[in-house]
């Protein structure tokens, strides 16, 4: 038996302004995309903002249901909506930015579980990094150049 450490990079930036004017931009798509959220259950509302390769930016945000699982988040909207209008255009850039009606969220808000798992089945299917930004309503914004790095040990089409 032997241990194993597992780790990872992110890079931290203090607020929006000290982000490249690409990545700026970009989160500030997810921003305006988070006000389309319909999410009248959990008023916690979450946009996300895609670069593709031919400049293309889509978005997506959170929509919710009567019948709470059949809601979708953000990322999964966004990433869904993408393959469906651009299904060979690499993704560049992922942005997210979350807001609830309760608090400020001044602390970066990471994306759930299910998300990382589909976001990761496009990664390896273009053979290209994703670079993904997260941030709350204000403050702190994470970074990471893989959206691998957000998932170790992952599953993926090699086991079936
Ligand atoms: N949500 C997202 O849109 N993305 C995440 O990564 C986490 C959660 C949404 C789902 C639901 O509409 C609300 O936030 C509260 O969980």
């Amino acid at each position: 038996m032997k241990k194993v450490e597992i780790k990872t990079q992110i890079t931290v930036f203090d607020d929006i302004q000290e982000l490249s004017d690409l990545a700026k931009n970009l989160m500030n798509v997810a921003i305006e995309a988070k006000q389309n959220a319909y999410a009248p259950y959990s008023k916690f509302k979450v946009g996300a903002a895609l670069l593709l390769e031919n400049g293309t930016i889509v978005t997506g945000n959170n929509q919710e249901n009567a019948a709470y699982p059949s809601g979708m988040c953000a990322e999964r909207v966004a990433i869904w909506k993408a393959s469906s209008e651009f299904p060979n255009e690499k993704i560049l850039k992922l942005a997210i930015s979350a807001s609830s009606s309760s608090q400020i969220l001044n602390e970066p808000v990471a994306p759930c579980g299910g998300c990382r798992q589909t976001l990761s089945e496009y990664e390896l299917k273009q053979k290209d990094k994703i670079e993904v930004y997260f941030m709350g309503e204000i403050g702190k914004i994470i970074m990471t150049d893989s959206l691998l790095n957000l998932l170790p040990i992952a599953f993926d089409k090699s086991f079936l």
